[in-house]
C-alpha cells in the first residue's frame, strides 16, 4: 500500500509532514511526482502550475529552486490550519519538498520503504527529467536495486517515452506505465519497453472490469490509483491487485486489517 503524495487527505500533499505521517501510519511505500525547476532541481510538485498548492503563481518549471523555497506549500490545506491557541504548523508542513529531501527522509526511516517516483510530462525539459532522476538515484545507490536494499525505487509515468528512457538509462529499475484511459495501441499481454507493471486509474478499472484480470493473467503486476473509497478498495481486492495507491493510508490499512 502506497501513500499517494504522502498522507495527502489529512495533510498538504508532497510536504515532508505528509510523508512522515504516512510512514508513521505504516504505509509500505510512498508515491511522489517530480518536476524540474529552471535551474535543474527535481522537486515534488504535482501540477504544472504553482497556483493550487502554494501561494505562488505561474509555472514550476519557470522558477529556480531558491524562488520556490520562498513559497508556502501548505497553508492552502485544511489540515494545516492551527486550532485555537495552537502554534502555527512547522516548516515540514509548508516548505517545498525536493526529491533529495524525500530520499533522505526515506533512507532515515530505519525500515523497508518502497518509493514510487512519477516523472511528469509534458515538460519543457523533456528527457532531462529522467536523466537527472537516474543521476540522482545513482548518487544515492538506488538506481540498481538489490533485493535486500531497504529502500526500493520504482519509476512511473503516463508517458511511454519517459518509461522507455528509464528502461534505457537504468535497465534494472522497475517501471510502471500509468494509464488513465486505454490507448488503442496497448496490448494487455505485453506492456511496452519491458515494463512489467501497469498503473490504471480507478476510473478505468471501474469502466473495464476485465482489465485487471487480463493484465495479471498475462503476467503483469498492477498498481491502481487513487483508491480512497471503501467500495473501490473492495473492487480492486476482489479483482486482485499488486499495489494500492491511496491518499488515506491509515484508513486503507485499517480496512485491510493491518
Ligand atoms: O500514482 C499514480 C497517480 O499519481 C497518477 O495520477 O495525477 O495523481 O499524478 P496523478
Ligand atoms: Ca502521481
Amino acid at each position: 500500500m502506497f501513500a499517494h503524495r504522502g498522507a495527502s487527505y489529512d495533510l498538504p500533499e508532497h510536504t515532508l509532514a505528509a510523508y512522515l505521517r504516512a510512514l508513521a501510519e505504516g504505509a509500505d511505500g510512498l508515491e511522489c511526482d517530480v518536476r524540474l525547476t529552471r535551474d535543474g532541481h527535481l522537486v515534488c510538485v504535482h501540477d504544472r502550475r504553482l497556483d493550487r498548492t502554494s501561494n505562488g503563481r505561474g509555472l514550476v518549471s519557470a522558477r529556480t529552486l531558491a524562488e520556490l523555497e520562498m513559497l508556502d506549500f501548505g497553508s492552502w490545506h485544511p489540515g494545516c490550519a492551527p486550532a485555537d491557541g495552537d502554534e502555527p504548523p512547522d516548516e515540514s508542513h509548508t516548505r517545498l519538498l525536493t526529491l533529495e529531501r524525500l530520499l533522505d527522509a526515506v533512507l532515515d526511516a530505519g525500515r523497508p520503504v518502497r518509493l514510487l517516483v512519477e516523472t511528469k510530462h509534458p515538460s519543457r525539459y523533456g528527457a532531462d527529467v529522467e536523466r537527472r532522476l537516474v543521476r540522482m538515484l545513482r548518487r544515492y545507490g538506488l538506481a540498481e536495486p538489490r533485493p535486500d536494499d531497504p529502500v526500493q525505487v520504482t519509476v512511473m509515468s503516463f508517458s511511454p517515452l519517459a518509461v522507455r528512457r528509464i528502461r534505457e538509462l537504468a535497465p534494472t529499475l522497475p517501471t510502471v506505465l500509468l494509464l488513465e484511459v486505454l490507448p488503442r495501441w496497448l496490448r494487455l499481454g505485453r506492456l511496452p519497453f519491458g515494463t512489467r507493471i501497469a498503473g490504471p486509474g480507478i476510473g478505468l478499472v471501474r469502466a473495464r472490469p476485465q482489465l485487471l484480470p487480463a493484465l495479471r493473467a498475462a503476467g503483469n503486476e498492477v498498481y491502481v490509483w487513487t483508491v480512497n473509497e471503501p467500495e473501490d478498495l473492495d473492487l480492486v481486492l476482489t479483482a486482485g491487485v499488486d499495489g494500492i495507491i491511496t491518499d488515506r493510508p491509515a484508513q486503507t490499512l485499517a480496512r485491510l486489517g493491518r
